[in-house]
């Protein structure tokens, strides 16, 4: 074959295939329209009501809510009063902790089974669960790294493989639907939920959405090894002013538009099938009683049409917590009109009696009531529950394998990332002794974090079997007579700390593993960013011995850590990363991988300064009216590596350009160093005068390239109108005329476009 068509030939049977592909998605979609239309119209109301009813796994287990009976097991009176008397549509979560795939199978069947069986229409159930690091409430399953170490490998290809995965695995567990991933943006350091995030940054996120989306997804979520998508929680949970978990956010609507939307726009239009709600307030008004977010905004505006699930007791919240609703009754009511189509009640039949009762008082119509319970039945029919209501365990040979615990390894020593790293006293050598120290160095659970076999994550009873903590994976690396362990430190209280300095004079390193207990919503708020002083005392102790310090910080949120960096040699942020941690910070640490994780978000150096990378010029005026208020303890993309790389020759295509054209930009990235390693190219841009006060830089492009000891690589970018946007006044997205200029590493180009 001649060269131009060994490019025409796969070119075109692309385009045909996909082609095909679109003729194929839309025939079925008319089709499950169809069927849609057909089952809604032999619907009772009580059947439609029960399709909006999502319930906890609790309401039909046996033992009390909360408190259920162990082993656990399904209770056949509660479970035909749930499928049977209440036609309850989907239920959610994992009881008290993790099962085996075989009890998931066990559960889903007897679900599903009853509802074939012994309701009129025999309309399948919809389980849903968060799998939100992995299938983490399945036994055996692959944890990877949270989704903020993710975001810090900057590898959307990594983050879609991992999202593969989990879709895998949890359809291996007999569950079709994922409540992940997490799309709210984390602006907010101080809140519990920031490691769930993909960071503070709208361009790096919007990277992951897309390729998590595509990896839960694929091309048809009827393929079995595939799951519906959940993005979450629509919108602007993640910023309240207080950082405390479901308390108020003031967002004007062009912030909104400028930094919350963007990601969830993203999933809509990569096809995400569902979406789940904020459950606290914008600029008072809770989110679930919010007509212009969940309908103007999400439906006719993004043209969202999948499944819109409340989050967890949300309608109550109404009228319990928020009290705009002065009833339960109420609270139903302006749920539903608000644009709801499934409540998570999740633990009483209230919400299905009451929405029935609405329903034939006429206060809330049939045509709200039809809509919503024809975008579950279509999910329903999209999964392939119809068909087949549940899969068969024998079809996931490759359940909890090598290959995907090598891909979470792969992950973690991605992301993890290197802040200091002084006389490069990194990576260590393996014959050396060292004391092993601190809160995290013996904890499986701590490297996992929150959703891991349970709710908050603590309980060690449910931990993978044979997965290594740091401790474990530093004594196997270079032998037990070398490593010393002390704790020296829990999170919050100092223990034997005269014993670690005694220890630490016989060594010739400190590995100090820092952080925080896994904790997530309304338990994991905190009254203080600094890492607990029990923490820090202990370092402050072992650095009188003057041996060289390297710490791990193991940590859901950047725990402020100032009064400890100047004491230590080196510093290994870990994020959560998952049951694979151990060994890749091991690894990391002693040489035999190189870090190539950089910072998704700024790591404050105060609990005062709480200031994202991309803020306002004013941001940055200190006192003295200098320009050096900005002061980050590390700043966004930020991360050190075992290689040194060196930029040159920046260059743009064009000085002056139109709107509508491209231009390209070229940067030389040399390794100049004798180790072959990962680089992040990063490219921000700046408008240097716009009519809403622009951002000093925001991050428009990037790409990770391996580059060999001793070469160099052309990096390339091409940069559009869309790189350029902003939302004005009148929250519009919009570009102006103007000069701009582009940042990678230090150097800086400047350009006008000029129409
Ligand atoms: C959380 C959601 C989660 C839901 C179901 C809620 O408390 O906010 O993120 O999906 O529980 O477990």
């Amino acid at each position: 074959m001649n060269h131009l068509l060994r490019i025409i030939f796969p070119a075109f049977f692309l385009v045909f295939f996909s082609c095909q592909n679109e003729k194929l998605n839309s025939s079925k979609s008319t089709e499950i329209e169809k069927k849609v239309n057909e089952l809604l119209s032999k619907m009772t109301i009580e059947e439609k009501v029960g399709q909006m009813t999502q319930l906890n796994i609790d309401v039909i287990s046996k033992g009390e809510l909360y408190k259920l009976e162990e082993p656990h097991q399904l209770d056949s009176q509660k479970l035909n009063k749930a499928i049977v008397d209440y036609k309850v549509g989907s239920i959610l979560n994992c009881g008290s902790h993790t099962y085996s795939r075989e009890h998931w199978h066990d559960i889903i069947n007897q679900i599903q089974n009853l509802a074939k069986n012994k309701t009129r229409l025999g309309i399948p159930v919809l389980y849903g669960i968060d799998a939100i690091h992995g299938v983490n409430y399945t036994e055996g399953g692959t944890l990877f790294p949270q989704q903020l170490a993710q975001a810090a490998t900057w590898n959307p290809g990594l983050v879609e493989k991992i999202a593969s995965v989990t879709a895998y695995e949890v359809r291996a567990s007999g569950i079709p639907w994922n409540f992940s991933p997490v799309l709210d943006l984390g602006r907010q350091p101080l809140w519990s939920r920031f490691f769930e995030t993909y960071g503070e940054d709208v361009y790096l996120a919007k990277s992951m959405t897309s390729a998590a989306i595509k990896g839960y997804q694929g091309t048809d979520v009827s393929d079995q090894n595939k799951v519906a998508a959940c993005m979450k929680h629509f919108l602007g949970y993640s910023f309240s002013l207080s950082g405390k978990d479901r308390t108020p956010a003031w967002i004007p609507e062009r912030e909104l538009r400028e930094y919350f939307l963007p990601t969830f726009k993203t999933a809509i239009d990569a096809g995400a099938k569902t979406v789940m709600i904020n459950s606290g307030e914008i600029n008072g008004v809770p989110v679930h009683a919010n007509h212009d977010i969940l309908t103007t905004l999400l439906r006719d505006e993004l043209h969202f049409k999948g499944v819109a699930v409340t989050d967890w007791e949300d309608i109550i919240k109404l009228y319990k917590i928020h009290r705009v609703a002065s009833s339960l009754k109420e609270a139903v009511k302006i749920a539903i009109m608000a644009g709801i189509d499934m409540s998570m009640v999740p633990n009483d039949y209230e919400f299905s009696d009451l929405l029935l009762q609405l329903v034939k008082e006429k206060q809330v119509s049939e045509e709200r009531i039809n809509e919503a319970v024809a975008r579950i039945l279509t999910l329903k029919f999209e999964l392939g529950l119809f068909e087949k209501s549940i899969t068969n365990i024998k079809d996931y040979p490759d359940f909890g394998s090598k290959k995907f615990s090598d891909l979470s390894y792969e992950a973690a020593s991605e992301s993890i990332t290197l802040l200091k790293n002084e006389n490069n006293c990194l990576p260590l050598s393996k014959d050396k002794r060292v004391l092993v120290c601190g809160p995290s160095a013996n904890s499986l659970n701590i490297l996992n974090g929150a959703w891991t076999h349970t709710w908050q994550g603590v309980n060690t009873n449910y931990n993978t079997k044979n997965k290594s903590t740091i401790l474990k994976a530093i004594t196997n690396k270079i032998g037990t007579s070398r490593v010393d362990y002390v704790e020296g430190s829990s999170i919050f209280e100092e223990k034997n700390v005269e014993q670690a300095i005694k220890v630490a004079q016989k060594c010739d390193y400190i590995i100090a593993c820092l952080g925080e207990n896994p904790c997530t919503e309304k338990p994991g708020d905190i009254e203080d960013l600094t890492l607990p002083a029990a923490q820090l005392n202990l370092i402050k102790a072992l650095a009188k011995t003057r041996k060289p310090i390297i710490i791990v910080l193991a940590e859901n949120r950047p725990r402020i850590i100032n009064d400890i960096v100047d004491k230590v040699q080196g510093i290994l942020l870990a994020y959560l990363p998952g049951d694979e941690g151990g060994k890749a910070i091991t690894d990391i640490l002693y040489g035999d991988i190189n870090p190539s994780g950089k910072l998704p978000f700024t790591y404050p150096r105060y609990t005062g300064s709480l200031v994202p990378y991309d803020h306002k010029y004013s941001e940055k005026l200190d006192i003295h009216f200098g320009e050096n208020a900005f002061n980050p303890q590390f700043p966004f993309g930020y991360g050190l590596s075992y290689s040194s790389f060196e930029y040159s020759n920046l260059e743009v295509s064009h000085d002056t350009l139109k709107m509508n054209d491209t231009l390209t930009v070229r940067v030389t990235v040399k390794n100049n160093s004798k180790i072959r390693g990962k680089e992040v190219v990063e490219l921000f841009m700046s408008d240097l005068y716009a009519s809403i006060t622009p951002s000093v830089k925001k991050l428009v492009a990037f790409n990770k390239v391996l580059i060999n000891e001793g070469s160099s690589t052309i990096v390339s970018f091409k940069i559009t109108k869309s790189d350029l946007t902003f939302i004005d006044s009148k929250n519009q997205s919009i570009v102006e005329e103007g000069d701009f200029e582009i940042s990678v590493a230090n150097l800086k180009q400047k350009f006008t476009i000029n129409n």
